[in-house]
């Protein structure tokens, strides 16, 4: 950097990942968001934070975007994937989890703590919860036939990195 010259402070950093819909993949993505956000420094508390949100968020498009009724009615066995994109802007991560599975009939009913449409999976119905709990913001959007977009935004406290070592 030139002497006088402003320091430039604006963090902007992205990627994305397209994956099999396995659970063996639940681990994989989850770890790889919190490697990508390990330069922004996050606390303990943040880091356990995100991957919970990641984790319960590509869980649900695993077992329930493409459950097997899905996967059966498609005749798509091993082609399915799920799409995850992530951008740091400044101190926010936004993290987006998408599938092209069965989608959701009504969002807002699925999105109430302890609803499940898997109880016999011994499932609980709190990813939705979890990803509101610990993340500041979540939209989910979804049709029918088509599949779900998970959005969600955290906002990191501390700032390291990229900008400050120019
Ligand atoms: N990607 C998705 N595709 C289709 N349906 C979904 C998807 N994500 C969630 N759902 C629906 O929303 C319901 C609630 O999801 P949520 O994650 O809160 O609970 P759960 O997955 O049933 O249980 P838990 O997450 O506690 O194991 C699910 O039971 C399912 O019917
Ligand atoms: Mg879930």
């Amino acid at each position: 950097m030139e002497t006088g010259q402003k320091m430039q402070c604006r963090i902007k950093n992205e990627m994305q990942l397209t994956f099999d819909a396995i659970s063996v993949n639940e681990a994989f993505a989850r770890i790889a968001v919190a490697a990508f956000v390990t330069p922004l420094n996050p606390t303990v508390e943040e880091f356990s934070d995100i991957k919970t949100a990641v984790s319960e968020a590509v869980t649900n498009a695993i077992i329930h975007g493409y459950d097997e009724e899905f996967v059966k009615a498609e005749g798509a066995e091993g082609e399915n994937k799920v799409y995850l994109h992530c951008m740091i802007v400044d101190d926010v991560l936004q993290v987006e989890v998408r599938d092209t599975g069965k989608g959701i009939d009504d969002i807002e009913r699925a999105m109430e703590p302890l609803f499940t449409t898997k109880p016999e999976l011994d499932r609980s119905g709190m990813g939705f919860a979890f990803m509101e709990a610990f993340m500041d913001d979540l939209e989910v959007q979804s049709e029918p036939g088509k599949g779900t977009i998970v959005q969600m935004k955290k906002k990191l406290g501390t700032m390291s990195w990229i900008g400050k070592e120019e």
